[in-house]
C-alpha cells in the first residue's frame, strides 16, 4: 500500500505557547455553560455541547491553538496515511479500512471475509464461535455484538480475552467442539494471553477427536506468516496491516465474528457510518466540526478546569460495552506525558475514562457526580428512537437522561434548597437540612443523540471519538498511537513468569515486596 511518507513535525510543550495562554484565559472567562443552545450535527448524530464552556472568544482562541499545532496538515497526514506515529514510524490509517472506495488489498480482505461468512451461512456451519483476542482485538467485537446481537441469534458466541483459567473454562464449557469455530484475533500474533488461550482451544478440539482441528481455527492478524507457522491454514488467515493500530482494528477482518454472529451487513453499515464521520472530520469548518469541538471541550475540562476523569453514560442497555471500548481508545491513546519531541508535556493530559449504562449508573455513582467534591464531565449518549415497543420505558429512559444532565448543569443553590425544605414542612430543621441538598451545578457535559442505534450510527459514533482523541493529542503535543507503558508491563511479566516457575532465579532488581510475593506464589 503506498503510504504517505511525510512525518508530523515534533510538538513543543504547550505551556510556552502564547496561543495556549490565550486559550486558557478565554476558557476561564467563558460561561460555566452556554445559556444558548449549542448543538452540532455530524453523520446523522446530533451533538449538544451547550453543557460545555463556550464563548466567541473561546472559539477564536481554540482556532488559533489548532493553527499553532498545524491542525490542517496533521489531519491530512492522518487521513492520507502519513507517519503520525513517530515512535514506531507508522501511519494510523484505520480510515482507509472504511473508505467507500477502498484500495485493492483492503477490498480483497473485506471480500474474503464476506465470502467466508456466505459459505458458513449457506452450510449452516459453526453454531458456536469462540472469539479469542484482547484489548482492541476484543472490545469492538463485544460492543458490536451487544449492540446488534442482544436478541437471539442461532450462533452462540463466547469471548475469551483474559489469561485467567476461569475465563477459559467459562468460554469452553457446554460448547460442542465439533461445531465450534475458533477465531484468534491478534494484530501482533505474539500476545501471551491470546496465544495461550488459542493453544488451549486447539487442545480442546484435539481432545474431542475433531478430525482436522486447524480447519476449525481462523486467524485475523497483521502477521499472517506467524499465524500460518502456528498451524492455521492460509485460507483461514485474514490479514490487516501494520498501519492499523490494535485499538482501531475493529474496522478490519477482526469483525469477522460480528459478521458471522449478526451479519456482514452490520459490519458494512458500521464502516459506512465511520466513513461518513471521516468525511465530516475532513471537511467541516472548525466551528461546526464535531470531533474538533468535542476535543476542545475535552482539553478545557482536563487541562484548564482540572477534571481528572471523563464519565461516559450511554443511556442504552445495548451500549454498555461502549465504556470499556472508549476506555481503551482514549486511555491507551492519551495516557502520555511527554511530547512528540520527548519533553515533559507540562500540563495535565488524558483523563481517566469510566462509566456505566444509564439508568444503572444513576443508582451506582451519580451521587458522586452531583455532589462529590471533584465531579467529572459526562458524555450522555442516547437514541431518539428505541427498537422495542415499550413506549413508556423509552420515555422514562429519555426523561432520566435529560433530568440527570439538567441537574448537573443547573445545580441547586442554598436558597432554593431552603425553600424546598420549608415547603416540605421541615420547620426548624430546614436551615440545616438545606445544606445537604445544595448542588454546585455547572458540571460540564455533552449530549450525543443517535437517531436510533443502527450500524451506521454506531460506526459514526466510534469514529467521532477516534477523531476527538486525535485532536486532543495534537493539542497536547503527544503521540496517541503508541502504548509503551503497556509494553513495559508485558516485558516484566515475562521475567516474573520465569521466576515463578523456577526457570530463573528471583532477580535482586525487584523491590522487596515483589520479591516477597514471587517467593510466596512459587509455593
Ligand atoms: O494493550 C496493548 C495492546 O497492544 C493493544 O493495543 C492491543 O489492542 C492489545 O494489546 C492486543 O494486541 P494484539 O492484537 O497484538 O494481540
Amino acid at each position: 500500500m503506498p503510504l504517505n511518507a511525510e512525518t508530523l513535525p515534533s510538538a513543543a510543550p504547550l505551556p510556552g505557547l502564547p496561543e495556549w495562554t490565550g486559550f486558557c484565559e478565554a476558557a476561564h472567562q467563558s460561561d460555566r455553560y452556554a445559556l444558548d443552545l449549542h448543538c452540532l450535527k455530524a453523520a446523522g448524530l446530533q451533538v449538544d455541547l451547550s453543557g460545555q464552556r463556550h464563548s466567541p472568544e473561546l472559539q477564536a482562541a481554540g482556532a488559533a491553538l489548532l493553527a499553532a499545532r498545524h491542525f490542517d496538515t496533521a489531519r491530512k497526514q492522518l487521513l492520507n496515511g502519513g507517519i503520525v506515529n513517530g515512535t514506531e514510524q507508522r501511519a494510523a490509517w484505520h480510515s482507509a479500512l472504511r473508505a467507500p472506495a477502498p484500495t485493492a488489498e483492503v477490498a480483497k480482505e473485506r471480500e474474503r471475509m464476506n465470502e467466508f461468512v456466505r459459505v458458513a451461512d449457506s452450510e449452516r456451519r459453526w453454531r458456536n464461535i469462540i472469539h479469542i483476542g484482547i484489548g482492541g482485538s476484543d472490545w469492538g467485537v463485544r460492543l458490536s455484538l451487544a449492540a446488534f446481537g442482544y436478541r437471539h441469534s442461532w450462533r452462540n458466541v463466547r469471548f475469551l480475552a483474559n489469561i485467567d483459567g476461569h475465563a477459559l473454562e467459562h468460554a469452553l464449557s457446554g460448547m460442542d467442539p465439533h461445531d465450534t469455530l475458533i477465531v484468534i484475533a491478534s494484530k501482533s500474533f505474539t500476545t501471551t494471553e491470546t496465544l495461550k488461550n488459542g493453544q488451549r482451544a486447539l487442545e480442546w478440539l484435539q481432545a474431542a477427536g475433531v478430525a482436522n482441528p486447524y480447519e476449525q481455527i481462523v486467524a485475523v492478524t497483521a502477521r499472517p506468516e506467524t499465524a500460518s507457522n502456528w498451524g492455521i491454514p492460509q485460507k483461514n488467515v485474514f490479514q490487516f496491516w501494520d498501519w492499523v493500530g490494535g485499538r482501531f482494528s475493529l474496522w478490519s477482518a477482526v469483525s469477522l465474528t460480528t459478521a458471522l454472529a449478526v451479519s456482514s451487513d452490520v459490519v458494512a453499515g458500521m464502516l459506512s457510518g465511520a466513513a461518513a464521520m471521516d468525511q465530516h472530520f475532513q471537511e467541516a469548518p472548525i466551528a461546526s466540526n464535531v470531533p474538533v469541538q468535542m476535543a476542545l471541550a475535552g482539553v478545557v475540562n482536563r487541562s484548564v478546569l482540572g477534571y481528572g476523569s471523563l464519565n461516559i453514560s450511554p443511556y442504552d442497555f445495548r451500549l454498555g460495552n461502549l465504556v470499556p471500548y472508549i476506555q481503551q481508545l482514549d486511555m491507551e491513546s492519551l495516557g502520555k506525558s511527554v511530547t512528540t519531541s520527548g519533553e515533559p508535556v507540562g500540563i495535565a493530559t488524558g483523563a481517566a475514562v469510566w462509566g456505566l449504562a444509564g439508568t444503572d449508573a444513576q443508582h451506582t455513582f451519580y451521587q458522586w457526580l452531583h455532589q462529590g467534591s471533584d465531579g467529572a464531565p459526562v458524555d450522555f449518549i442516547v437514541c431518539q428512537q428505541a427498537d422495542h415497543n415499550q413506549v413508556e420505558h423509552h420515555n422514562l429512559l429519555l426523561a432520566n437522561c435529560l433530568a440527570q444532565r439538567e441537574a448537573l448543569m443547573r445545580g441547586k443553590t442554598y436558597e432554593q434548597a431552603l425553600a424546598e425544605c420549608e415547603q416540605q414542612g421541615l420547620g426548624e430543621q430546614a436551615a440545616e437540612l438545606a445544606h445537604h441538598r445544595v448542588h454546585s451545578g455547572g458540571r460540564p457535559n455533552t449530549l450525543i443523540v443517535l437517531p436510533r442505534l443502527n450500524p451506521f450510527s454506531l460506526g459514526a459514533l466510534l469514529a467521532l471519538y477516534e477523531h476527538k482523541i486525535f485532536v486532543q493529542a495534537l493539542i497536547w503535543g503527544i503521540n496517541p498511537f503508541d502504548q509503551w507503558g503497556v509494553e513495559y508491563g508485558k516485558v516484566l511479566a515475562n521475567g516474573i513468569l520465569q521466576e515463578l516457575s523456577g526457570e530463573k532465579k528471583v532477580s535482586a532488581e525487584h523491590d522487596a515486596s515483589t520479591r516477597h510475593w514471587i517467593k510466596i506464589f512459587q509455593g
